[in-house]
């Protein structure tokens, strides 16, 4: 273990001296392709060195899109040819995770797409090797740099500690769920990691309701998680509702917050029923989703760690494995009351 971090101390110093970080790019899939590759096409000290897909339609679709030149359907390959200072691996978790593992292993910087692995045992191990080889890790949960969100929170905090959080998550979604993690590790993650980051500290209790509505999979999640610092926070998630809304309430002394990530945000102070608005596109300063929605905040942040060697991540795995562990509870009590 000694070994290896004076390895990472010897990267790291070579890292700082780098005013252009250079990353490898594995999957050139979905989401990679609305929010990854645009938020690191916007940075100018960015270079996409490699690509790798095995799809070739989608690799070479990808790679002229972003004039990347060096492509591969053969990971390994890429790492050993590229050396890159860190690599995008994104794509779910149940074709992900030997990747990330393997990446870990050479003591490689990753940024990865949620949910981190399909368990909390899968969260666990990703989060071991990362800390044993000094890899700055990301996982995407963006909501908590949606610059909506951010603003909010950073009023509410300007009066006092947070008292409570709710964050709503709904879809209209009335089918059984086929994929390989299920609701609650793909969806309801992100409602469970936005209010710890609404809250702040440590989760010290969770207590949760669960129901399979309509479907004969959990599709309807509530629970209330009390934290170290006083604060309480509701998650609710029901995919069966009417629409997608992403909604967020936080409740500081004398001021509260409703925002919705991809809408509004209201801010209330002092008995003040009208408030005061904000428009998310307004607050980011673009249109574009992979900005207002957070991605290229949480990109930057990564590459911003690649750059100095010390990280500000505000999702490393170290932290997002504490959401997985919330998320395995709320299955447990699922389990336990016969759900
Ligand atoms: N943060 C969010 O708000 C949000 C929203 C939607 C989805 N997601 C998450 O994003 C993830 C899905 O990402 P995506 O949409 O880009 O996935 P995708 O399935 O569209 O793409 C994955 C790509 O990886 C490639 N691939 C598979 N095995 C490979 C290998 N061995 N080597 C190289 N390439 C390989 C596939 O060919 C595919 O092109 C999921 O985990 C999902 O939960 C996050």
């Amino acid at each position: 273990m000694g070994k290896k971090r004076s390895k990472t101390s010897k990267k790291t110093s070579r890292r700082s001296k780098k005013r252009t970080v250079r990353v490898a790019m594995i999957g050139a899939g979905g989401m990679a392709n609305a929010v990854h590759y645009p938020s690191l096409a916007s940075f100018d000290d960015v270079t996409i060195a490699g690509i790798c897909d095995i799809d070739e339609g989608r690799l070479n679709e990808t790679a002229d899109k972003y004039s990347i030149e060096k492509r591969y359907t053969d990971y390994r390959r890429m790492i050993d040819e590229v050396a890159p200072d860190g690599v995008y691996a994104v794509g779910p978790p149940h074709i992900m995770y030997d990747i990330w593992v393997w990446l870990l292993q050479q003591g490689l910087n990753i940024y990865t797409e949620k949910p981190m692995g399909m368990s909390f045992h899968q969260a666990r191990m990703l989060a071991y090797l990362a800390e044993e080889h000094g890899c700055i890790t990301q996982v995407s949960f963006q909501r908590r740099n949606s610059p909506l969100l951010v603003k909010m929170r950073k009023a509410c905090l300007a009066r006092g500690p947070i008292v409570h959080a709710i964050c709503e998550f709904h879809k209209c979604n009335l089918v059984p769920y086929t994929g390989s993690s299920g609701f609650m590790i793909d969806d309801a993650i992100h409602a469970i990691d936005t209010v710890r980051w609404m809250c702040g500290g440590e989760v010290v209790d969770v207590q949760s309701r669960t129901k399979r509505a309509c479907v004969p999979d959990i599709n309807w999640i509530h629970a209330d998680i009390q934290f170290d610092t006083g604060a309480i926070g509701f998650v609710q998630v029901n995919m069966s509702s009417g629409r997608r809304v992403f909604r967020v309430q936080m409740h500081a002394p004398g001021i509260s917050t409703d925002a919705e990530v991809e809408g509004k945000g209201y801010l209330y102070k002092d008995n003040d029923y009208h408030g005061d608005v904000f428009d998310t596109k307004e607050v980011a300063g673009s249109n574009e989703n992979y900005v207002f929605g957070g991605f290229q905040s949480k990109n930057r942040e990564f590459i911003d760690s690649l750059k100095t060697g010390k990280t500000v991540c505000s999702s490393p795995y170290s932290d997002a494995i504490k959401t997985m562990e919330v998320a395995d509870i709320i299955l447990a009590q699922s389990i336990l009351s016969g759900i």
